[in-house]
């Protein structure tokens, strides 16, 4: 017989507001979405602003210095500004969580909870003993698929929804903290990935973004006693029933084995653009930052893509000054960016992030130099998506149309296969469906574009 000792209550689900911000990549971004659903889930209510939030939860990004910096500079311009007082519930996670942990209630004491990208379904409880305990309650360990497992249903999405297929990465390239914030990579089994996206369809959601840090090397449970790659979880994505575009991102150069070529010549769902990060063009600096590829191993790469759809636009991910970077390296990378003649790409500084092999290279560049070959390199680049753009001046284009323009209710804002946003002229009932369109102008970062009946 059960007493009232042995009841086991379920636990009280906190109450009030919250405000979740997000910084870093679209894994955080997934999981802030995911979060949100969550902290809906056990009662809360999801405000649009900080201000009068119970509970703000910060889904953080560790990759570069200045990244780590700005999530600190909020948390006091929020005090000083008095959005958040004494009573404000601020729960510190991403990967600057995995990654200072107990340490965050140090540097900053408004931090009430902290949690890591592994332990994101763990909110409402470390929410509740907080209050129960009011001691800072830290919790960045777990395994990596736990979170997926433990965490409500996914919510409406709108038009595109992104769909994470694997936690963490175990590349450790020498510049880079990921592999320490969010652990060794694990692959999610292929069938919660489908279930997952068979979920988004039937909400309306048109396109599938796939999400890991190296995608390619996606190796996860078929179900059948077998390991399925990242190029059969493509077809199966593909295959989906109401999946009308598909995109996926991060692909590491490396391990962008051919039948992955194969699939995107196969499957036209893929969409036209593909972003693979080359970092340098200079096979030392590569070597140095431990890619396992070379210059040209990555331009026969883009042969064979280009080869298999003439059409795809390639972005890329660069860093510039890496520790010993010469003149000569720095022309390598602008040589290879010639040579492939990027679209709509990144390009930062290199930062120094403690623990990681490069932290302790010797880099005697001056900022200043660097920052020369920055602004080099993106003029480039920017040169080279100027021309894609102006080149689609005229030409039809499929579009998804994902909501509202930010600058007028009257117009709807779209994205072009290769990832341009298209502003358009129609009823909002366009909302969320494909639609053709002739763009009618070209302007500095998007296009315009006119409807095209029938
Ligand atoms: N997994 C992806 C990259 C994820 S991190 C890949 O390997 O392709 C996103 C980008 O941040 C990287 O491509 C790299 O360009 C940049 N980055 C990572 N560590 C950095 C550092 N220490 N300094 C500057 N940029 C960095
Ligand atoms: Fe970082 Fe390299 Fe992993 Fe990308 S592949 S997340 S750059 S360690
Ligand atoms: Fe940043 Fe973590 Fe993504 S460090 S780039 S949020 S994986």
């Amino acid at each position: 017989m059960t007493t009232a000792f042995n009841v086991k209550l379920p636990p009280v689900p906190p109450s009030g507001t919250f405000y979740t911000a997000v910084w870093g990549c679209q894994m955080n971004v997934y999981d802030a979405q995911r979060v949100s659903d969550l902290l809906t889930a056990s009662g809360l209510l999801q405000l649009p602003e900080p201000k009068g939030a119970d509970v703000i939860v910060l889904i953080t990004c560790a990759v570069r210095a200045k990244a780590e910096d700005k999530v600190f500079n909020q948390l006091q311009s929020w005090r000083h500004q008095g959005i958040i007082d004494d009573h404000t519930v601020i729960a510190f996670g991403g990967c600057v969580g995995a990654e200072l942990a107990a340490e965050i209630p140090k540097l900053n004491k408004d931090v009430k909870v902290v949690f890591g990208p592994r332990t994101a379904h763990r909110l409402p409880e470390l929410i509740k003993r907080w209050h129960e305990t009011a001691q800072p309650q830290i919790a960045v360990e777990a395994q990596a698929l736990e979170k997926f497992d433990a965490l409500p249903d996914q919510g409406a999405r709108g038009a595109s929804a992104f769909v994470t297929i694997m936690e963490g990465c175990s590349n450790k390239c020498s510049y880079c903290i990921v592999p320490y914030t969010r652990g060794e990579e694990v692959s999610r089994p292929l069938q919660d990935i489908i279930d997952e996206i068979t979920l988004h369809t039937a909400n309306g959601v048109k396109e599938i973004h796939l999400l890991g840090q190296n995608v390619n090397s996606y190796r996860g449970d078929d179900g059948h006693g077998h390991t399925a790659r990242f190029s059969t979880l493509l077809y199966a994505a593909a295959a989906v029933d109401g999946v009308e575009r598909l995109r996926f991102t991060t692909s590491n150069p490396m391990e962008f084995t051919d039948d992955i070529i194969e699939a995107i010549g196969d499957i036209p769902l893929i969409a036209d653009s593909v972003h693979i990060p080359v970092q340098s063009g200079s096979d030392r600096i590569l070597q140095l930052m431990r890619r396992h590829y070379t210059g040209d191993d990555y331009r026969t790469l883009i042969a064979k893509l280009r080869k298999v759809r003439p059409n795809i636009y390639v972005s890329s991910d660069f860093i510039v000054g890496f520790p010993g970077e010469t003149e000569a390296d720095f022309n390598d990378t602008m040589r290879l960016v010639d040579d492939i003649r990027f679209d709509q790409s990144f390009s930062f500084i290199y930062s120094k992030r403690p623990g990681t092999p490069a932290a302790g290279m010797p880099d005697d560049t001056p900022l200043e130099l660097k920052k020369e070959r920055l602004y080099a390199l993106q003029e480039k680049l920017e040169g080279f998506a100027a021309q894609y753009s102006q080149a689609m001046l005229g030409t039809e284009q499929q579009v998804l149309v994902e909501g509202l323009s930010r600058k007028s209710a009257a117009e709807l804002k779209a994205r072009a296969s290769n990832n341009r946003i298209v502003v358009i002229d129609g009823p909002q009932d366009l909302i969320g469906q494909m639609a053709r369109v002739k763009i009618t102008k070209v302007m500095a970062h998007t296009l315009k574009g006119e409807l095209i009946n029938g």
